[in-house]
This record gives C-alpha cells, structure tokens and sequence, in this order.
C-alpha cells in the first residue's frame, strides 16, 4: 500500500514511564496502519494503553514518559500532493511541527468533555480560537465559521448558544462543541478517544451517527477508541486489539469479529451483552485478573488466563503471525503463518 492509501503508520512504538526511578513499559512494540477515509477501533480492556498510545502519537504525554518509535508517520494529503511527516523526531509536544499538524492535519477528542473545554470562555471563542492560531483568520469570519460548523454538528439555535458558557450546555451539546473545536480546521485525521462514555445512550448515538457521517460524506480518517464492541460493528473497517499493551490481533473487521482468532479477543467478544440470552445461557466474563504492567514476566501476558496457553506461551516474546492478508494475532498457536511486525 502507498502513501496516498495510509494516512497514518505507526511501526515498533513504545512507551514507557518512570516513576519512582523505576521505568513501568506501557506500550510495547506497536505497529498498526490507518487507511485513508476508514475507521480504526482500538478496543481492550481498561489499562491496556489504548489512550498512551494515541497520546504517545499526537505527543500529549509528560516529561515522565519515554517514547521511542521505529517509525510514527503521517502521510498528509493536499491537492493531490503527499507531505509525509515523521512524528516521531519531533521531540516537544508544543513545539513548533506537531502544534502545526494539530488542528489542520490532525486532531484529538477527549473522552469527557467536561475537562475539555475552559469553564471561564464562551464555546464560541474556544472553537474559534484554532482557526484564528492557525489561519490567522479575523474573528468576524471566524464567528461565521463556528456557526456553520455548529449547524453541521446538530447544535440548536447556534446564533445564541455561540455565546453561551460551557455549564449552559448539556453533556451531548458540550461533547459537540469538543468535536468541534477538534474539526474547525478541518483535519483529515481524527483521533477520538472514547468519545461518548460520559453520555447516555441516545446522544452516544447521534455523536457516533456524526463521526460515521464524517468520515462516509466527507473522506475523514478516524481513529476510534472504545470498549463497545456493538460500535466497533456499527463504526470500524478495522480493528486492533490490544491487550498489556501489545496489540494482540489487526484486522478488518470481518477478520477480527468473524474469523476472531487471539484466545483474548475470542474472550473479549463472548464477554459482550446481547439481547436475548436464552434461557440459563449467562454472559462470561474474562477468568483472571489483568496483570500490573509493573510485574510482567516473560511470555504471553495472557498466558495465565488462557484456556489454550502451554509451556511455550511462557517464555520469551511471543512474535504476531499474519495468519491471512492483513490479519495478524500474537499467539503461538498461529506459528505456522509468517512471522510479522507487530
Ligand atoms: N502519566 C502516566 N504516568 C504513569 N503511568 C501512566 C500514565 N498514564 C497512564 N499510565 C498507566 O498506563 C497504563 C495504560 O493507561 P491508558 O490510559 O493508556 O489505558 P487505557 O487502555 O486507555 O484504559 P481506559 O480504557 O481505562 O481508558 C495504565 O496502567 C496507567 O496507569
Ligand atoms: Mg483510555
């Protein structure tokens, strides 16, 4: 695949943090590709790394944390022209390169709003506040922007509610001016990190609804984290699966939800709620606790609560195998198939 195809390609990242003078591994050795105009879901459970690792790749992280990365490449695309950028040689988060690719190119949107957004300013002013940086646009035009924008994103009466503060808003309206304030400068790619857990179920809806509009009508690429496995079905083309902070399967998502093939994610998947259990059938839950990144042996890290693990599951790094085009699980149970970057 070419440039023009992957939007962001992300090879052999790694992330540690230190603490107490000890350093605590996070992310390790992950590799995964976006397609351009598609959707990721990056799911595991709580803990895994899914908000390191975006964070490691948009540089969010604190000077506690160490990044390292073979290779964190984002592939603009304008008029017709391919800019690549490596991200991982730009070493400060607010330095000049990555403050000029967030917003334009790329952009984040946090998990709750409420932290999101400054209570002390208009949310017109904070979603305007990245198209005056970035384009040195005048505040009038800006305003007219932010209207049409807010329009876009279902905010009633925008006229008024422009001016309004972020406590005069709902959670859903707040989580639409975040999304908003991540696309007025109409970025190609965006990251969002579990962007509707803070909201109830029919907002989660019309906020997941906006993002599948975006990325269908208007060739977005987003990245999408979750613990939902029913909006992974609805939202993704792809699926990476992490799991102690490896990712454990990649696939497309008929590779990963049909052809499911990692002893976790198998788990994961039976773990889910669904309508109509039939009579005496209980939902399962994962045997076992999640290992502390802390204390982690070699080996699989799934190892002690897979009901397929054997002796060789325990030594060593367990390597990814592509077990069809483009769908690779970490799992020795696959060692057969050639062995792949993970
Ligand atoms: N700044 C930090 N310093 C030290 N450890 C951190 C820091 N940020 C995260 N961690 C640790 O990294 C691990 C992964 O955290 P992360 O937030 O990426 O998990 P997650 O998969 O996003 O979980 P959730 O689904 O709950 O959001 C956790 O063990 C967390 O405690
Ligand atoms: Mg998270």
């Amino acid at each position: 695949m070419n440039n023009q195809e992957i939007i962001l390609d992300v090879k052999n990242l790694n992330t540690s943090f230190i603490s107490d003078r000890k350093q605590v591994d996070i992310v390790k050795s992950v590799s995964f590709q976006v397609k351009r105009g598609t959707t990721l879901s990056v799911v595991g459970e709580s803990g895994c790394g899914k908000s390191v690792t975006m964070n490691s790749i948009m540089r969010f992280l604190g000077s506690n944390a160490r990044v390292s990365a073979d290779n964190i490449q984002y592939n603009a695309l304008r008029d017709g022209e391919i800019t690549e950028y490596h991200l991982e040689t730009y070493k400060k988060s607010n330095g000049p390169e990555m403050r000029a690719l967030r917003g334009p190119d790329m952009s984040m949107v946090f998990q709750d709003p409420m932290s999101s957004l400054n209570p002390v300013y208009k949310v017109g002013d904070q979603v305007a506040e990245g198209l005056i940086q970035h384009t040195g646009m005048g505040k009038k035009e800006a305003r007219e922007k932010v209207l049409e924008l807010f329009r876009k994103l279902g905010i009633p009466d925008p006229e008024s509610r422009i001016d309004c503060y972020p406590h005069q808003f709902s959670g859903g309206m707040k989580q639409r001016v975040v999304i908003a304030i991540a696309m007025i400068c109409n970025p190609e790619l965006i990251i969002c990190d579990e962007p509707t857990t803070a909201l109830d179920v029919t907002i989660q809806a019309q906020i997941m609804e906006l993002l599948k509009d975006l990325q269908v009508n208007e060739g977005k690429s987003i990245v999408l984290i979750t613990h939902n496995m029913g909006l992974v079905a609805e939202m993704a083309d792809e699926v990476c699966v992490m799991y102690m902070g490896r990712v454990v399967e990649f696939g497309s998502l008929e590779d990963v939800f049909d052809h499911t093939s990692h002893p976790y994610t198998k788990a994961l998947l039976r773990s889910v709620p669904v309508l109509g259990l039939a009579d005496g059938q209980i939902l399962e839950t994962i045997p076992g606790i999640t290992p502390n990144p802390a204390d982690i042996k070699g080996g699989c890290d799934f190892a002690d609560r897979c009901p397929d693990c054997t002796e060789r599951c325990r030594q060593g790094v367990i390597p990814a195998f592509e077990i069809a085009k483009g769908h690779r699980v970490r799992c020795l149970k696959y060692d057969s198939f050639p062995e792949v970057n993970g």
